[in-house]
């Protein structure tokens, strides 16, 4: 359709004006209905910005466990530079997700009061995709599926998430495959349940490191693993520090001891073994 200068400056060097429906951006994009999901409960100007946050940090959690589905099935292949990339890509995700706690880093116990009681039992802890990237760490754990009987889809999603192996689980089966005396107690496990760190494990992972001429490929992989733990690390902690400064040791609105629970939370590592074999190369 050709396009005739107006005052808005349209022109043929100019873009498109002319949709006879919903723009292709609005239909690619759902920006409309993406913008108009933001439903404060309180009358306080400063809850947007605590919800929005919240919105945009589940989009970046949707993304991440994109990311990882992607590299689980990638291992499973033996595809292993493709699984490298992907979690290459939520290496920056998680930094721009980290980056999203800018906004609510400093608030005071005051300002998160204005709105905090009418969040009533609402909590973080009730994030499904967040307990989804927690299973694909393999801190797996039936009884966090319990808060979402309710709700079928989240609930099946979840479910599946449980059984299906983590994505330590399927390194470890591609160092099993590479001829690696992974432990078969460590292969055949309970993909249910946490994954337990073993001396094994550690023994492989030193011994890989302390040969990197051999291992580029496979060290390529733990380092993607390591930069990724160390980010969810620094999330955990960021919301750690926030929480502290928002609401010192009050209890959480979803019913933790708030601080404590959360502090013992952020002292886990992920992947722990790819840690501790430092100290043995
Ligand atoms: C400064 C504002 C925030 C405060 C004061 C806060 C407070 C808390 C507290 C006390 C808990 C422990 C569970 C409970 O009893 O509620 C918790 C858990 C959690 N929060 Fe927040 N939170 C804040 C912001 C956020 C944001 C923006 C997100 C993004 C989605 C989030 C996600 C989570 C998650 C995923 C958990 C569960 C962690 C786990 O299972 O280890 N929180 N939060």
């Amino acid at each position: 359709m050709s396009q005739h200068p107006d005052a808005s400056g349209a022109g043929s060097d100019s873009p498109n004006l002319d949709f006879a429906g919903t723009t292709p951006y609005e239909d690619y994009v759902q920006a409309d209905v993406l913008t108009h999901l933001q439903h404060p409960v309180s009358d306080d100007p400063g809850e947007m910005v605590f919800l929005v946050t919240t919105q945009v940090m589940e989009l970046w959690f949707t993304v991440i466990v994109h990311e990882w589905e992607t590299a689980s099935r990638a291992l499973r292949e033996d595809r292993v530079p493709v699984a490298v990339d992907a979690l290459k890509r939520s290496v920056r995700e998680l930094e721009a997700l980290n980056a999203s706690w800018t906004p609510l880093g400093q608030l005071t116990p005051a300002q998160f009061n204005s709105y905090r009681s009418a969040l009533g039992d609402g909590s973080g802890f009730q994030s499904a995709m967040y307990r989804r990237m927690e299973f694909l760490l393999g801190e797996k754990s039936a009884s966090m599926l319990v808060p979402h009987r309710g709700a079928p889809r989240v609930h099946a999603e979840l479910e599946k998430a449980l059984q299906e192996p983590s994505l330590y689980d399927e390194v470890l089966g591609l160092l099993a495959r590479r001829g690696l005396p992974v432990p078969a107690s460590a292969l055949n496990r309970d993909l249910t349940q946490k994954y337990e760190p073993s001396e094994a494990v550690e023994g492989i992972w030193a011994g890989v490191y302390a040969e990197p001429d051999q291992n580029g490929e496979v060290i390529r992989l733990g380092e993607a693993l390591t930069d990724v733990a160390e980010l969810v690390w620094r999330w955990r902690n960021d919301h750690l520090v926030a929480t502290r400064r928002a609401m010192g040791s009050k209890t959480g609105t979803g019913g933790s001891a708030g601080v404590a629970w959360l502090e013992k939370r952020a002292q886990k590592n992920v992947f722990p073994e790819l840690w501790t074999a430092r100290s043995h190369v």
